[in-house]
């Protein structure tokens, strides 16, 4: 898909399709609506005198051979209060736009510029957009798979002499929208082919292709370094479990280990989670082979990082298992000593996520991590605290998780901070070993956040639930139904802004 801008009159530029946004309540009176609804013998006025278009967020109207104006169709857009409007709303705009185009068979598009938002975050807003809402979960489809494409999109804007601004934006626009298009990819994947080993393939193939150093550890290695917890979740499972680390290390920031500031990424890759003994019910189940969601946005991410180059050491840690029920699966009573030396009684191992994660953050802090961000898709728990709107956030420093916050709320993400009281703490305690894995019915979310706090002990760190965020049950105009990529952009926007300081 190629972007460019056009400096021309908007009833000028010819493209299968304008499209315009409508705010709330506007009224075609002045500016381009007002030449627009000129040029279109009144349809315009017409129309926002009635309920078809209000100008509220998800409303269109589409218009074949609107008049006296060049492009074939117009598209209208509702795009919600002028006063409300940032880059989200861009995002969503170019996501209704593209998929409503391309269900009519357009190719080229052509989107008048109306906000006067920093050109160059728009344009990169307006292109995640697009790429996000064009994603389709369809690999497997031989019948009415979507093979319709966007060629071409015109920014009409009068900002003359800004091509660099959008040259920059188009271009981080595409990294970052490939990179999460890239882990919703692989989340929708099943877990016949995308195995620990599978993922480990694919990490490869992007660590060649950006130039990230790789490192996968293989069982036998794990058992060296202890990893208790990790390799009892993987016993059950015909599949070797991995623990894949991808390393990024940019011309000019401190060299690792030199005291140097290293932020790690760590994500649960569970490539399908059964319960193992303490087996899930069969509804939805199907459902668990996203439990590698984690892991698929810190591959993405480190993808994004590794073209965007900012100027910090960033690890991305990717410990990765299939959670069985077999004759050699782990059992609840089990204890597990992690790497940390720390002994875990298995109480339910359905809550595995933990235990794979509680090795990997240990071994993120021997690789000389500064600052941690887990992320997991931990808890049926946070879909009940918070439902599919909000990642559950939670972390040992007030600080860091307000910077992951603010990243979030730059680029349209919703996370929420739930308490991490000591009195939490005490649920997970064991009669026979130092922390059990279940707290039972109280507060799962938190609990499972206290178990990891544990590995990441004195270092810097967050954890992210995104157990109710990864996958989108509903369609949405913007947005294909299936996985999400939640958390990639603001994992991205945190390093970026965090190298920039
Ligand atoms: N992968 C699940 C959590 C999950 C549930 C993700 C639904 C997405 C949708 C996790 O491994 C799990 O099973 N957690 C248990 C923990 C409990 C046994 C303490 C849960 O949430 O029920
Ligand atoms: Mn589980
Ligand atoms: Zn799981």
């Amino acid at each position: 898909m190629e972007v460019k801008a056009d400096y021309a009159k908007f009833y000028e530029v010819e493209a299968d399709a304008l499209v315009v946004t409508i705010y709330e309540g506007e009224k075609a009176d002045e500016g381009a609506l007002k030449e627009l609804d000129e040029r279109t013998n009144g349809i315009i006025s017409e129309m926002l005198a009635t309920d078809e278009m209000r100008g509220k967020q998800g409303d269109t109207v589409f218009i074949y051979r609107p008049g006296n104006i060049r492009a074939k169709r117009l598209l209208l857009i509702g795009a919600g209060k002028r006063e409300e409007m940032n880059f989200d709303t861009i995002r969503k705009v170019a996501g209704t736009a593209t998929r409503f185009l391309r269900s009519k068979g357009a190719r080229s598009m052509a989107t008048l510029r109306r906000s006067h938002l920093d050109l160059e975050r728009s344009v990169q807003a307006f292109v995640e957009g697009a790429l996000m809402g064009l994603f389709e979960p369809d690999m497997y489809k031989t019948e009415n798979k979507e093979e319709r494409r966007i060629d071409e999109i015109i920014i009409v804007t009068s900002a003359e002499g800004a091509e660099d601004a959008l040259a920059r934006g188009v271009e981080r626009g595409h990294i970052i929208a490939e990179a999460v298009n890239l882990a919703r990819e692989l989340s929708n994947e099943p877990s016949s082919t995308l195995t620990p080993t599978e993922l480990a393939e694919r990490a490869r193939e992007v660590a060649s292709r950006y130039a990230l150093d790789i490192d996968v550890l293989d069982e036998a290695r794990m058992k060296e370094l202890g990893m208790g917890a990790l390799l009892g979740v993987a016993r059950g499972s015909d599949e070797p479990a991995k623990m894949i680390v991808l390393r990024y290390e940019p011309e000019g920031a401190e060299p690792m280990g030199n005291d140097a500031e290293v932020i790690a990424i760590v994500g649960k890759g569970i490539t399908f989670d059964t319960g193992g003994i303490s087996i899930k019910p069969a509804e939805n189940m199907e459902k668990m082979k996203y439990d590698m969601s984690g892991a698929a946005a810190t591959l993405a991410a480190m993808q994004a990082i590794a073209q965007l180059k900012p100027r910090v050491n960033v690890i991305g840690v990717m410990p990765t298992a299939e959670n069985m029920p077999s004759g050699r699966a782990y059992k609840p009573g089990d204890v597990l000593r992690a790497m940390s030396g720390k002994t875990i009684e298995v109480i339910n191992t359905d809550a595995e996520g933990r235990l794979i994660l509680a090795d990997a953050i240990t071994y993120a802090r021997k690789l000389g991590a500064t600052k941690i961000i887990d992320l997991a898709t931990l808890t049926g728990a946070v879909s009940i605290a918070l439902g599919p709107f909000n990642v559950g956030i939670m972390g040992n420093d007030e600080a860091f998780i307000a910077e992951l916050r603010q990243a979030a709320k730059e680029v349209g993400e919703r996370f929420w901070q739930l308490p991490m009281d000591d009195d939490y703490k005490e649920l997970i305690k064991s009669d026979i070993a130092d922390i059990k894995n279940s707290g039972g019915r109280y507060a799962g979310t938190i609990t499972a956040a206290w178990f990891l706090r544990h590995f990441a002990e004195e270092t810097t760190w967050a954890h992210l639930d995104i157990a109710g965020t990864a996958w989108e049950n509903d369609r949405k105009p913007y947005m294909a139904k299936g996985p999400t990529g939640v958390a990639i952009r603001t994992l991205i926007n945190y390093v970026c802004n965090h190298a920039a300081k």
